[in-house]
């Protein structure tokens, strides 16, 4: 999925230990670069989504208005990343397995073309079960996917039309044999804390995940997000003891089926997490194609900030102008800034990461925030490990209070 990153809220309280750094910090070396590349139609728009999808016209996806539109937004974006290696690849949506075989054949020889792409690259492609076919499936991954990432939300039927998803269970399940017998690796969405949703629903949607032998799971807690269907016309929710109960219940039959959790909504096995997405939550950098798209760029003085305009039409038309103007936002991020975000990222992983990785991929150094780390530390929600930035277990649970100390 696209993962949006979120920037300090408007009007946030004053910081009670204020960051000190210098002006225009320096960076020793880049980080590693992946590509995200965002595809916005969907069959129809489920009630309680608010990503950048968008229904898709009668007549079907404009797919060659697309692909030389998006062709011209990697043209005029290949200056900034120029030379750069990328790791990973992500083609998300809206439903991305919207695109033909020859389409998507298209879209990564352009991207193969102007980048330097890995040849072991991670190359994952998001799908819905009510677009999924054995044949295309098996052209996506002859023309390099090697990871598709399938939206099953669950396997009751009743909760799929209550989710207004295209597909029922019975395709949940023929799709994710495709998708096992196209690629190597199959990530799978649930979400739970479902309508009307109770424990026993919740951990049979995951048993039968699990029967497929699969290797990676994304669980998401459904959220009524502002703007969406679910938020006009909320349905009866599970309550928050119940859903949090659903999540440790989840999170231990996956520990015992060998998927450990690994970020707040990833569970894998040993070997299988998404290098992609370990990379946004490394605080990597990252190049966002095609409409509503972010970025994160590094340069050795400063790190940019960019989205591209969220509306397909607009961005098409904006991108085959060449000049530049798709890109609605483009933000140099203030140093003081960068504590926040690198936080935000890296203690959403459970085992954290190293604390050099700080300094490496921010520029500052740790004694800049040496004040939030204490307060962090002392109130329990830090590990004391000197040499690891880690949520213990209580900030964990509570990663919001964690994550603002550093705002
Ligand atoms: C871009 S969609 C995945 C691919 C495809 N569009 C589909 O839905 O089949 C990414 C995932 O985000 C999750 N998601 C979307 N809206 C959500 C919400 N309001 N609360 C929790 N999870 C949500 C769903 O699990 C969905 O599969
Ligand atoms: S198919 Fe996926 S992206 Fe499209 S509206 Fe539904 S959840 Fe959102």
């Amino acid at each position: 999925m696209a993962l949006i990153i979120p920037i300090q809220p408007a009007g946030a309280a004053p910081a009670k230990h204020p960051v000190r750094v210098p002006a225009g910090a320096t960076l020793t070396s880049l980080p590693p670069l992946s590509v995200y590349v965002h595809v916005p139609w969907c069959v129809r728009k489920c009630p309680y989504c608010d990503f950048n999808s968008h229904a898709s016209p009668q007549q079907g996806i404009p797919e060659r208005a697309y692909l030389d539109a998006l062709r011209a937004d990697l043209e005029q974006s290949v200056p900034l990343i120029w030379g750069r290696q990328v790791i990973s690849v992500f083609i998300g949506g809206g439903t991305p397995s919207l695109l033909s075989a020859a389409g998507l054949d298209e879209l990564l020889a352009m991207l193969r073309a102007c980048l330097n792409l890995l040849p072991d690259a991670e190359i994952t492609m998001e799908a819905n079960p009510g677009t999924a076919e054995a044949g295309r499936f098996r052209d996506y991954a002859a023309s390099g996917v090697n990871r598709l990432s399938l939206g099953i939300q669950s396997f009751d039927d009743a909760q799929l039309k209550k989710l207004g998803r295209i597909h029922d269970a019975a395709q949940a399940r023929a799709a994710i044999e495709m998708a096992q017998a196209a690629v190597g690796r199959v990530n799978l969405d649930l979400m739970f804390a479902l309508p009307g949703q109770d424990l026993a629903a919740c951990l049979a949607d995951v048993n039968q995940a699990l029967a497929f032998g699969t290797e990676h799971l994304s669980m998401y807690h459904l959220t009524l997000e502002p703007n969406t269907v679910f938020a006009k016309y909320p349905p009866e929710l599970p309550d928050d003891d119940s859903s949090a109960q659903m999540q440790d219940a989840v999170e231990d039959a996956l520990a015992q089926a060998g998927l450990q959790r690994y970020e707040v909504s990833a569970y894998a096995r040993p070997g299988a997490r998404s290098r992609h997405n370990a990379n946004y939550w490394e605080f990597g950098d990252y190049l966002g194609l095609g409409p509503g798209a972010h970025g994160k760029l590094s340069f050795h003085d400063r790190i940019l900030r960019q989205a591209r305009h969220r509306n397909p039409e607009s961005w098409m038309t904006r991108a085959m102008a060449g000049d530049g103007s798709h890109v609605a936002e483009s933000v140099e991020v203030q140093p003081d800034a960068l504590p926040f975000e690198f936080m935000l990222n890296a203690l959403r992983l459970k085992d954290g990461v190293a604390a050099t990785l700080f300094a490496e991929r921010t520029g500052l150094s740790l004694a800049a925030i040496a004040h939030q780390l204490e307060a962090a530390t002392a109130r329990g929600l830090l590990d004391p490990d000197p040499t690891r930035l880690r949520a213990t277990p209580l900030g964990w649970r509570f990663l919001n209070d964690l994550q603002e100390i550093f705002l």
